[in-house]
C-alpha cells in the first residue's frame, strides 16, 4: 500500500515538473520570438526587405487604358483622389501593351478591328468590354463579339457595374442645404435632339406643358459650372431618359439628386430605380395616371414647403458624390475598372458579347 502511494507521488511530481518546464518554454517562445525557438534564414537578406514597398507596387495588376472615353482625359492619380481606389497601376501609355494585364476598351471608340491592340495578347491578359450606353445607342461592330473577358457596364449584371455614388453619410460629410430655387421645373436637353422631338420623353414632355411651364436650356450653351448651376435653382427637374432599359439610369438622374433637386424619371419601373435611390427622392411619371395628374401634383408642392422638403428627408442618411468636373465624366467608371481587377483574378471569357447585351 505504501509502495503504491510512492508511486503514485512520484509519478505526480515528475508530471508536475514536466508541466511546469513545457510551460516555462513555451512562455518565453511566445514572448520573445527568438532565434532560439525561430531561426532566421542563415544568410539574412536585407536587400529582400528593403525592397518589399517597391515589390508591393509592381504587383498591381496593370491596367491599360486603350482610348480615352470622349477623349476626357483626367490625372491618372485621380482613382486615389476621388475615390480612395488605388488597386491597379492605371497607364494610358500603349507601348506597356505588351505587360498589361487588363485592357479597357471604351466601345463608343472602336472603328473596327484595326484600331484595337493587334499584336498578340498574353494568356493571362483579359480585356474589358467598356460601355456606357444603352442598347438602342450602341453600334454593332463585327468581329468584336468574341474578344472580351469581361464587361463594364450600367447593367447590373455586367461584370463590373457602373454605379453611381449613393452612399452612407460620413460624420464628417456636411449637412443638407437646400440651394435658392428660381424656377419651378427644368429641361437641359441636346437642342438638335429636342427639335427632332421622338421618342417617349418628348411625347411626355409634349403632354406636360400643355399643363405646366417648364425652362427648357440647350445643352450645348449650358456647360460646365453652369450646368449645375441651372439645375440646382430648379425645384424639379426632368430626368428623362433617352431610352428605356432595366438599369439604363443614368447622370440625367444623378446629377439633380447630387445637387439638391428633385428628379422627375421617366425610364425604367419605379422598383428598378428604388435599387439605386432611396425611394423618396424622386417623383416617377408613372406615379400619376397622366401628365396632367403630374403637373397639377408639382404645382401643390410649389406652394406647400414642407412636402416639398420632405423629398430631402433621406439626406440625413445618404450623400451623393458628383464630380463637377466635365473632364471626370468617365472617372468612375473607369477607377471601379481599377478596382475590380485588382481584387478579382478570375479566367473568364465572354462568349458573345451582343447575345449578352442586345438580348
Ligand atoms: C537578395 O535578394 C535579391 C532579390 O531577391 C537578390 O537579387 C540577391 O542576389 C539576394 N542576395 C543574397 C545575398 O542572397
Ligand atoms: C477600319 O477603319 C478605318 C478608319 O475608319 C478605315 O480606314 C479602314 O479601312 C477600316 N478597316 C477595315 C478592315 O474595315
Ligand atoms: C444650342 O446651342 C448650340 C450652340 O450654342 C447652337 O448651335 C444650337 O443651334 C442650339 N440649338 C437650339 C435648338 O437652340
Ligand atoms: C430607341 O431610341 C429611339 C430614339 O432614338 C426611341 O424612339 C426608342 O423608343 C428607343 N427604344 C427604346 C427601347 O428605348
Ligand atoms: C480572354 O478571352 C479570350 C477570348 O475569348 C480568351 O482566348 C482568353 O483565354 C481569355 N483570357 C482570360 C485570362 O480569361
Amino acid at each position: 500500500m505504501a509502495s503504491v502511494f510512492y508511486c503514485l507521488r512520484a509519478t505526480l511530481t515528475m508530471t508536475l515538473l514536466l508541466t511546469g518546464i513545457i510551460v516555462l518554454v513555451l512562455m518565453y517562445c511566445w514572448s520573445a520570438p527568438s532565434p532560439n525557438c525561430h531561426p532566421p534564414p542563415s544568410q539574412p537578406n536585407t536587400s529582400v526587405l528593403t525592397k518589399q514597398p517597391a515589390k508591393q507596387q509592381t504587383d498591381k495588376p496593370v491596367l491599360l487604358l486603350w482610348f480615352w472615353p470622349g477623349n476626357k482625359r483626367f490625372d491618372l492619380q485621380d482613382c486615389k483622389r476621388l475615390f480612395e481606389i488605388d488597386s491597379c497601376h492605371l497607364t494610358d501609355d500603349r507601348s506597356s501593351y505588351s505587360r498589361a494585364h487588363d485592357v479597357l476598351v471604351f466601345h463608343r471608340a472602336i472603328q473596327n478591328l484595326s484600331n484595337l491592340p493587334t499584336s498578340p495578347r498574353s494568356r493571362l491578359q483579359r480585356w474589358i468590354w467598356f460601355n456606357t450606353d444603352s442598347p438602342n445607342k450602341t453600334r454593332k461592330i463585327e468581329g468584336i463579339q468574341g474578344l472580351f473577358n469581361l464587361t463594364l457596364s450600367y447593367r447590373r449584371d455586367a461584370d463590373i457595374n457602373i454605379r453611381q455614388g449613393i452612399t452612407f453619410k460620413k460624420d464628417s460629410d456636411e449637412d443638407f442645404i437646400l440651394p435658392k430655387k428660381e424656377r419651378l421645373l427644368c429641361w437641359i436637353v441636346d437642342g438638335d435632339d429636342f427639335h427632332t422631338k421622338s421618342g417617349e420623353r418628348y411625347s411626355y414632355y409634349s403632354e406636360l406643358i400643355k399643363h405646366i411651364k417648364v425652362d427648357v436650356f440647350n445643352s450645348s450653351s449650358t456647360k460646365g459650372e453652369n450646368y449645375f448651376l441651372t439645375i440646382s435653382s430648379c425645384k424639379f427637374y426632368l430626368s428623362f431618359e433617352n431610352s428605356i432599359y432595366i438599369d439604363y439610369i443614368t447622370e440625367t438622374f444623378y446629377e439633380p439628386l447630387a445637387v439638391g433637386t428633385v428628379p422627375i424619371v421617366l425610364g425604367p419601373p419605379r422598383k428598378n430605380y428604388e435599387d439605386y435611390a432611396p425611394r423618396t427622392s424622386f417623383i416617377h411619371v408613372n406615379d400619376f395616371p397622366e401628365a396632367k395628374a403630374l403637373a397639377k401634383s408639382l404645382l401643390e408642392l410649389d406652394k406647400d414647403d414642407m412636402a416639398y422638403m420632405r423629398y430631402f428627408d433621406w439626406r440625413q442618411f445618404y450623400i451623393v458624390r458628383h464630380p463637377t468636373e466635365e473632364k471626370h465624366e468617365f472617372a468612375h467608371a473607369i477607377c471601379q475598372a481599377c478596382r475590380h481587377v485588382g481584387i478579382y483574378k478570375k479566367y473568364r471569357v465572354v462568349p458573345d458579347l451582343y447575345k449578352w447585351f442586345f438580348q
